[in-house]
């Protein structure tokens, strides 16, 4: 049985005052569920350190949303992933498809995202998912085979890295893939990290896009479906709480 890790990414959302009212209500909420999965907040970047502080002791963990591939030097305005380690993060987000999409990031320069989050003592969240065109014309496995192949890093392990399954076209939009496809992509991602991931079946596999608590439920119910990187239904302690329950009963 592996242990389910609710995640939330809280993108461009919540800093300041409401990245710390919003740490403090999962906080609150954390015990009651912590039992049964981990959880995990990555919030901006500039409020990491005061959300670490508040959830400092609780069970709640928190990640930073992406790293540069260097542990120093002239790469303004990017953060090392010891950087994120020292303010308070044991997890990185790497290669999320804004990323991917916003900034061009290939699965090579991912890969060395990864190998970096590792460097630093940090657990790796690696997300791979195919476009909708993608999808469309037959490709979801081989894309997912592609980006694991290219996105995995050397001394990968299921101590250190998580994989999250988010197909591009079901983030933020409402639309998520049937319990099948879900099934499909998962069952080939654990097959696909056997040579990549040592003790590979141990490995948490995250299923991402449009999650929210009225189709969590069904969707972690999902065979080598071992939790859940949430978004918009994230940034309300609520909502996040309520989708950490699904996944404790
Ligand atoms: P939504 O839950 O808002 O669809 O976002 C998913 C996501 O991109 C998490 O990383």
């Amino acid at each position: 049985m592996i242990r389910p890790l609710i995640a939330g990414n809280w993108k461009m959302n919540a800093a300041g005052a409401d990245g710390r009212a919003l740490a403090e209500g999962v906080g609150a909420g954390a015990a009651e569920v912590a039992s049964a999965c981990d959880l995990l907040v990555c919030p901006p970047a500039v409020v990491l350190a005061a959300v670490a502080d508040v959830l400092a002791g609780s069970a709640v963990a928190v990640g930073g949303q992406d790293c540069h591939e260097a542990s120093s030097g002239a790469h303004t305005g990017d953060l090392a992933a010891a950087m994120l380690a020292e303010a308070g993060a044991s997890f990185v987000i790497v290669g999320h498809s804004e990323r991917r999409a916003d900034h061009g990031e290939s699965d090579g320069l991912v890969q060395a995202k990864a190998a970096a989050a590792h460097g630093a003592g940090l657990n790796a969240i690696i997300c791979i998912g195919e476009t909708e065109a993608q999808r469309d014309a037959g490709e979801t496995l081989g894309v997912l085979s592609g980006q694991i192949a290219g996105s995995i890093p050397e001394g990968a392990a299921a101590a250190n890295t998580v994989i999250a399954y988010e197909p591009v076209w079901a983030i933020g939009t409402g639309r998520t893939p049937t319990v099948d496809e879900v099934a499909a992509a998962h069952a080939h991602i654990r097959e696909q990290i056997e040579t990549k991931i040592a003790e590979a079946g141990e490995a948490r596999l995250l299923y991402g896009g449009s999650v929210n608590p009225k189709n969590a439920r069904e969707l972690l119910a999902v065979d080598n479906v071992n939790g859940a990187l949430v978004g918009g239904a994230s940034l309300e302690a609520a909502s996040f709480l309520e989708i950490a329950r699904q996944a404790a009963s």
